[in-house]
């Protein structure tokens, strides 16, 4: 007979759940005659695996709406048909908590294989989840893992889910996905009512109980809001699927809140508002959403959702606001492999320049030069930065000239960050970095008629972090770090590539690894680049896109890999060979691949001796899975170990079934 006891008795109304497995215990609760039967809408989930434990996750509703706390029963198995039950306690849920249920399993095996399922009163059962453990310390797994990020419900479908299932399915048992990484935008907090470039939306997203109404969009701004869109989100079945089929570990980016936000500021208009109430309700629903394990990991940083009272005190507000939830952690993995995840947006400084700031000089973007004075504030130059910026037509006072450099991580998190890869005796220490960390200047001194300068497109990312990511590169290399690989998302795009202390030091060395993924279902990153390049920047159209009789090229990738004078070259002659010479980019050293008009997901298998990495890309995802089921191409990386004093040697791409453009046609 199965073995349990409750290590901690639960509070109906509360969510979260502390239960044991005891080998050779016999007692198994039963509910009581006369519980409610109940529906599990949003399927149910797994979280960050421990070596003896997880997280489980379901959402119990009433059946018929009744709006009445409900009991229900959690089962675990080593059996899918749950022959032989391990573990069957009774849990609790309510209004309180939208009905969502978290119950922390532990006692545990580790690296092995478990069934979960949830009951309710008249038989009522939820669909069958499957799981599996973290490997234990001292063990060498090879780690099957898949890497995923914004997955925006109405601007495609959610065929890279349904892909990853149906490959998952056929694939050997040593080489299926043992976890799932997600990134972030596991939701997006608004809905516009077109896409990018000007077509509708795939999907339509409910109104919101709430909510604001913009003419171009609408965004939420209460709990029930961003309750309804993680809802709405898990009520697609390949979604469901994949949280059934994997143990997820999540961390967020910007629209799990607001999109580009710092703290608790939103930044709609370009300035940063505060909305500590919103950042409270964000933070909330995430909690209630996400099964992750925060107050379980002993001696970390992060912690459960707890609620607070926003007083009138605006930076106390924004604190409070910030310290409901905390969820930057590490989680081992066996001898090969510590995940160590960050939040990028709830400690970072405001932008170190507002938007509209590089147009008020006469530039077009931000230049390179720019941004590392105003991002390294006081530090710059060694602690002599200059009192105006070397821009525009007159002289312009140094903003940062008296400002703290500027973090993303902010100083506590960073410190952690930095204390734990040192600390971690695996042979790889995986980075779940919302953000990319591969340089993307757009370099466009190398097109001296036009007077234009050394320039970075977008300043929401690591690339407007440059002092910052100095300082975590430097700490790499000064303390012989090796093994570091960030897996990033955020950009839309698939990228891979080496990141060294500095994108404009010659000399610099690569120090470790960067592998972004394009979206679940997002917008591809071209699609943006080309309606702003059509409708606001027509001067940049060359180094952007390119019309041809066999459709649009994405000139940009040129533009990333080989520079902005190649792009230019090739759009201008369309002789791709000719542009080729003109690379590699030396703006961008360390990138290997771009695809900007991908939608699909990343795997990676990980062993003591390599990485290897595949960038999926989708044959087209803004129609339903069935009618466009394929994979476009996949690009294929190895990353070997590296001993210290050594640097990464990142190999690929290697292509399967095509390839994006620039690349050659398929080698395989
Ligand atoms: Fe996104």
């Amino acid at each position: 007979m199965p073995i349990t006891r409750r290590s901690l008795l639960e509070l109906l109304g509360s969510s979260t759940f502390f239960l044991t497995v005891i080998p050779g215990s016999v007692f198994a609760a039963t509910l009581p005659t006369d519980a409610a039967p109940l529906e599990f809408p949003q399927g149910v989930a797994s979280g960050d695996p421990q070596p003896d434990g997880i997280m489980l996750w379901t959402r119990a509703v009433p059946a018929g709406g009744a709006d009445t706390p409900v009991r229900l029963m959690v089962q675990l198995s080593a059996d899918s048909d749950f022959s032989t039950l391990l573990l069957q306690e009774e849990v609790g849920t309510s209004a309180a908590s939208d009905y969502t249920v978290r119950a922390y399993v532990d006692g545990l095996a580790p690296d092995t294989q478990y069934f979960y399922r949830f009951v309710g009163g008249a038989q009522s059962v939820s669909r069958t989840g499957r799981t599996r453990t973290a490997p234990a310390a001292g063990q060498a797994r090879k780690v099957n893992l898949a890497f995923v990020s914004c997955q925006c419900y109405d601007q495609a479908y959610y065929g890279s889910w349904a892909r990853m299932l149906a490959e998952d399915r056929a694939a050997a048992e040593e080489d299926r996905i043992q976890l799932v990484l997600h990134l972030g935008d596991f939701i997006y907090e608004y809905f516009w009512y077109k896409r990018g470039d000007g077509s509708p939306p795939s999907r339509e997203v409910p109104p919101f109980p709430n909510g604001v109404d913009t003419p171009e969009y609408r965004y939420a701004v209460s709990l029930a809001d961003y309750r309804m869109l993680y809802k709405t989100y898990l009520s697609d079945p390949h979604l469901q699927e994949a949280r059934a089929n994997w143990p997820f570990i999540c961390t967020w980016d910007d629209h799990e809140f607001s999109n580009d936000c710092y703290q608790s500021f939103t930044t709609y208009d370009g300035e940063g508002v505060l909305d500590a109430p919103r950042k409270l309700c964000a933070n909330q629903a995430w909690f209630e959403f996400i099964p992750a394990v925060l107050d379980e990991l002993k001696e970390q940083p992060a912690h459960n959702f707890e609620p607070q009272v926003l007083g009138q005190d605006k930076t106390q507000q924004n604190q409070s606001a910030v310290d409901s939830l905390c969820i930057y952690r590490k989680l081992s993995w066996g001898n090969n492999l510590d995940i160590v995840l960050t939040d990028s947006r709830s400690y970072r400084t405001p932008p170190c320049l507002p938007e509209g700031f590089a147009a008020s000089l006469g530039l077009p973007l931000n230049t390179v030069e720019l941004v590392a004075i105003a991002d390294a504030g006081s530090a710059y130059a060694d602690g002599h930065p200059p009192a105006t910026l070397p821009y525009g037509d007159g002289t312009v006072a140094n903003p940062a000239r008296e400002r703290a450099p500027a973090s993303m991580l902010g100083l506590a998190q960073r410190q952690w960050f930095l204390d734990t890869v040192t600390a971690s005796t695996a042979t790889w220490k995986i980075w779940g970095n919302a953000l990319p960390l591969m340089p993307m200047r757009l370099d466009m001194s190398s097109l001296p008629f036009t007077g234009y300068e050394d320039s970075i497109f977008n300043i929401d990312c690591w690339a407007g972090y440059p002092h910052e990511v100095g300082v975590l590169m430097r700490h790499l290399e000064a303390n012989n770090i090796t093994g570091v690989v960030s897996l990033s998302g955020d950009h839309h795009m698939h990228g891979a590539g080496t990141v060294r202390r500095s994108t404009t030091e010659a000399d610099a060395k690569p120090v470790a690894a960067d592998f972004t993924v394009a979206g679940i279902s997002s917008s591809p990153i071209f699609e943006d680049l080309m309606a702003a390049a059509k409708e606001d920047h027509p001067d940049f159209a060359v180094l952007v896109y390119k019309d041809t009789e066999h459709g649009v090229e994405p000139v940009w990738n040129i533009s990333m890999l080989q520079g902005v004078l190649a792009a230019y070259t090739y759009s201008k002659t369309g002789m791709d060979a000719l542009a080729g010479l003109l690379g590699p980019n030396a703006a961008n050293a360390g990138l290997a691949y771009v695809d900007t008009t991908a939608n699909g997901y990343g795997l990676a298998s990980i062993d003591a001796d390599e990485v290897r990495v595949q960038l999926i890309t989708m044959q087209d995802c803004r129609v339903a899975f069935e009618q466009a089921p394929g994979i476009r191409h996949i690009a294929k990386f190895r990353l070997p170990h590296w001993r210290a004093g050594e640097a990464p040697q990142l190999q690929g791409p290697d292509f399967v079934g095509g390839a994006p453009f620039p690349f050659a046609p398929p080698s395989v």
